[in-house]
């Protein structure tokens, strides 16, 4: 065996902002930095390399990201030796690395989400000497295979299968950040996901901006979401399959097939319906009617009763009135969802609906969102109840250490807390409920399997 000194180990700290596809892009990031002899610290005081992995969604991402930017303004003078990449979304806008750069000038290496595959070259060329790197690549490139990966969330596994995006909603900054929709061929997403299985991941989620248009750019009838879950499914082993996220558009009925006929899959669906006023879905350019939405909720209920479905829901886009908004609340009590991420519209400069006349004020957006949390809130509340007393099956994904308890998820993706004298990260455990509470469930375990 090598023993290795740590101390002597040069050291890379990694912040993250956004959604998953940015998690898991940081994964690459850190695959890069170990694949160079670099080890991993919490402690930024202790790097000698700090990477912003950025988002920029809404402003309050943005805001966030560059405060923290300049906060290591001192951080730099007292180690001069410091080297601090800023790339992700944030980077990748038009005009935006250069602004960064004169804001920050003590950035050493600004990067867009199209060179993240280079950061091993942009690193090499900043330690070997040079002053400031900014490698902003306007267009996307072919899909890139082989990025090494460091993974941070044992015994879940993220699994990209496309990039960018072709929808065009209108208030979305993605599809100019991230380009056009390329996918990856099927094979290699089920390598991947072999191998995981092998290394001993219980969980794996497939992302992409949309993946129910996965294999839309390849020119093979048989590369399509549908299938792509089936095969993965078909792998040998004890695994949970999930997927995110869905567009309404085209969430069909071969993919609710491939979900039912599945017992790895999990049987919950994240759908962001956005809002529910036909109206607001049009100026979107949302492609689908309240009503389209309903009867592919009803269609997946129809498939698999016990389906639990989640959303994304944006109040205060441009000209929202109190009718369009009272839709948006009908909607979210007919579905009954089982979570729902809430959003206040944010005017990302470049996007169509920035310029459309009737923005919202942010007074009016905050009640709105209140109300809608408030009703999500008590939809939580009574499925928990039903609950109480049964016996789920759960996948242990780590321990709270502010509770002093496991936790873990069961196929719907509630979450459950519980005790154990033994480590149990990474196994599936039946937990029976105790407790329960908002949208998180307290329970014991009743038998290790
Ligand atoms: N303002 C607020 N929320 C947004 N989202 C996307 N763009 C914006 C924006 N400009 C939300 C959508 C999407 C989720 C990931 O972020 O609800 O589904
Ligand atoms: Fe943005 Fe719409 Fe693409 Fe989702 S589908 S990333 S909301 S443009």
């Amino acid at each position: 065996m090598i023993l290795t000194m740590s101390s002597n180990l040069k050291k890379y700290f990694i912040i993250t902002y956004g959604c998953q596809m940015n998690l898991h892009e940081s994964e690459k990031i850190a695959g890069i930095l170990s694949s160079m002899g670099y080890q991993s610290t919490n402690n930024e005081n202790d790097a000698d390399v700090i990477v912003f992995n950025t988002c920029c969604i809404r402003e309050n991402a943005e805001d966030r990201a560059e405060g923290n930017i300049g906060a290591l303004k001192k951080l730099k003078r007292t180690n001069k030796d410091l080297i601090i990449a800023v790339g992700g979304c944030m980077t990748q806008q038009k005009g935006q690395a250069e602004e960064l750069k004169s804001k920050f000038p003590f950035i050493d290496i600004i990067f867009g989400t199209h060179n993240l595959e280079d950061f091993k070259s942009l690193f090499l060329q900043k330690i070997s000497g040079k002053k400031k790197i900014i490698a902003v690549e306007e267009k996307e490139g072919p899909v890139k295979e082989g990025t090494p990966t460091t993974r941070t969330s044992f015994p879940n596994a993220w699994v990209n299968i496309t990039y960018g995006c072709n929808n065009f909603c209108t208030y979305c900054i993605v599809p100019y950040v991230r380009g056009r929709e390329r996918s990856r061929k099927m094979q290699d997403v089920i390598n991947e996901c072999k191998q995981l299985i092998k290394d001993g991941y219980k969980e794996i989620t497939l992302l992409g901006q949309n993946v129910n248009s996965y294999g839309n750019d390849i020119d093979d009838e048989n590369t399509n979401f549908a299938n792509l879950i089936t095969e993965i499914s078909k792998l040998d082993g004890n695994f949970r399959l999930r997927f995110m996220t869905n567009h309404p558009k085209d969430f069909n009925l071969p993919l609710i097939k491939a979900i039912s006929s599945s017992s790895k899959v999990c049987k919950s669906v994240h759908l962001p319906v956005q809002a529910g006023s036909n109206r607001i879905l049009k100026l979107m350019n949302r492609r689908y009617t309240r009503e389209d939405y309903l009867e592919k909720v009803k269609t997946l209920r129809e498939y698999i009763p016990d389906i639990a479905i989640t959303t994304d829901i944006m109040v205060g886009f441009p000209t929202e009135t109190e009718e369009d908004f009272n839709d948006t609340v009908d909607l979210v009590n007919r579905v009954g969802f089982s979570g729902a991420f809430t959003f206040i519209y944010s005017r990302r400069s470049g996007t169509p609906a920035a310029t459309m006349d009737g923005q919202i004020d942010e007074e009016v957006s905050k009640k709105r969102i209140m109300k809608l949390i408030d009703l999500q809130n008590s939809i939580n509340r009574e499925q928990s109840k039903e609950y109480l007393n049964k016996t789920i099956e759960i996948l242990c994904e780590g321990y709270d250490e502010k509770k002093g308890a496991y936790l873990g998820r069961d196929t719907y993706g509630r979450m459950a807390y519980f005790t154990s004298p033994v480590d149990i990260v990474g196994q599936f455990v039946s937990v029976k409920i105790i407790k329960t509470g908002g949208i998180s469930l307290i329970g014991e375990i009743v038998n290790d399997k």
